[in-house]
């Protein structure tokens, strides 16, 4: 296995471009169970966790051809088991649940995996299928679901910890072959759920509400291919607008939604980061010095939690204390360990990070926990005086395409080496 190693202290500078969503990405990819139509995905980042996804609807009968970030999808699926081995590596996997259902009555999909960010329950996935008529049995680690007849229903989603983006997508897919009319309350409203939206309304699904936290799914017989480009990733984007902040760059980030990023953006000018606003851009302005700013995650569009941990990394190199609260898994914090061993002053609190901002901090060998924490050891990394080196990297290579030489061209120095 290879570490990424990081020569911090360099200014980065010039363009980067940001890859389509992986969040979109995996649940529009599930979507084309719905159908034997051909379907054809682009923009499609090529990431560990994407090439599961794959992986996973070629083993459920689906021919996918993936080339030049395009997925062309056929063929019809003829397996209504999704195993162990392939969805214990990426929770996202778990939604091909709600098509299978819907197109076999039966559904056979081993509990989740995913990053080791506190439990991760699917009880609002398992409550949205019963809703729908569904009966639902947990054996030997498999969700197996079987209906004779999906029928639709009024449906409240939402958790203790608030709505689920996942369990929307799922239901929702499940819903749109279904008999009659289906209301999802509190339904997330994550850019990531709004795509999988417009993608099934491409198929012929009948949807109103889309991007809202009500959503109304009136069921069809049957849904026809698409065609259809995955937007740019918004959690990407944010993780080198905190890169350019931290590293006081200026740095252009292309190829981004700017109203996708409006908390971020938000709580950085509090900090002292001033922006400039482009067509499909945002150049970052790092100043000199920054301020501490306190954040907690919400489901959007609130910060995201998925940034949590890099904003954690900055606000560790800031003079002065801030206070981070994630409200969506109140236990994502791992990555505190870590910093600290980089020289962070990060503790834990009532359930709550307290970071005392420090002056420097220094390389140290690191190891990557999960997909968002790494990035935040990247960030780290890239700001810390010495060398970096992160090991088990494959949690970053799950979510970002092509990190390392996207952040070379822009100035970081920062390679690869065998263990
Ligand atoms: C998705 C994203 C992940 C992101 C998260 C929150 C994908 C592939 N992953 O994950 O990157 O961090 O949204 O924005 O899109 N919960 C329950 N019961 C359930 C499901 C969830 O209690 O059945 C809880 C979770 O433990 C968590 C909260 O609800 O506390 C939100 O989780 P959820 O939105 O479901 O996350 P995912 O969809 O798994």
């Amino acid at each position: 296995m290879d570490k990424l190693v990081i020569k911090g202290g360099k200014k980065l500078f010039g363009d980067i471009k940001v890859s389509g969503s992986k969040n979109s990405t995996l649940p529009i990819l599930a979507a084309t169970l719905l159908t034997d139509d051909k379907c054809v995905i682009r923009n499609v980042p090529k990431l560990r966790d994407t090439l599961t996804m794959i992986k996973l609807l070629r083993s459920l009968g689906k021919t996918v051809e993936y080339n030049n970030h395009t997925a062309i999808i056929s063929g019809a699926a003829n397996s209504s088991t999704a195993e162990y081995k392939l969805v214990s590596t990426m929770r996202g996997s778990f939604c091909v649940m709600g098509p299978l259902l819907s197109k076999f009555r039966h559904a056979k999909v081993s509990l989740p995996g995913g990053c080791v960010i506190g439990i991760r329950p699917v009880d609002l996935h398992i409550k949205g299928f019963k809703a729908l008529g569904a009966a639902i049995e947990v054996e030997a680690g498999y969700v197996i679901a079987k209906a004779r007849q999906l029928k639709g229903n009024l449906i409240y989603l939402g958790g203790i910890f608030g709505p689920s983006v996942l369990a929307t997508g799922n239901v929702m897919m499940a819903a749109s072959l279904a008999l009659g009319e289906t209301i999802i309350e509190s339904a997330a409203c994550e850019p990531e759920v709004e795509e999988l939206s417009e993608f099934l309304i491409k198929m012929g699904a009948h949807i109103e509400g889309k991007g809202t936290t009500r959503l109304v799914v009136r069921g069809v017989k049957r849904l026809h291919g698409a065609d259809y480009t995955i937007g740019p990733d918004r959690i990407e984007a944010g993780t080198f607008v905190l890169m350019a902040a931290a590293t006081q760059s200026t740095l252009t980030i292309r190829n981004i939604k700017y109203a996708q990023l409006l908390v971020l953006v938000d709580r950085l000018e509090e900090a002292g980061v001033r922006f400039k606003k482009g067509k499909d851009s945002l150049t970052v302005i790092g100043p000199k010095k920054l301020k501490p700013v306190s954040v907690t995650t919400y489901p959007y569009p609130g910060f995201p939690t998925d940034l949590q941990a890099q904003f954690m990394a900055l606000m560790a190199i800031t003079p002065g204390v801030s206070v981070i609260n994630d409200k969506v898994f109140p236990d994502r914090f791992i990555h505190i360990a870590e910093l600290n061993r980089m020289g962070a002053n990060i503790r834990r609190d009532s359930g709550v990070a307290v970071v005392e901002g420090v002056k420097t901090l220094f390389g140290a060998p690191v190891m990557a926990s999960d997909l968002r924490a790494s990035a935040a050891l990247v960030l780290a990394g890239l700001v810390a005086k010495g060398k970096t080196e992160i090991h088990r990297i494959y949690h970053l290579e799950r979510g970002y395409e092509d990190l390392e030489q996207k952040l070379k061209k822009v100035g970081a120095v920062i390679y690869r080496e065998k263990e």
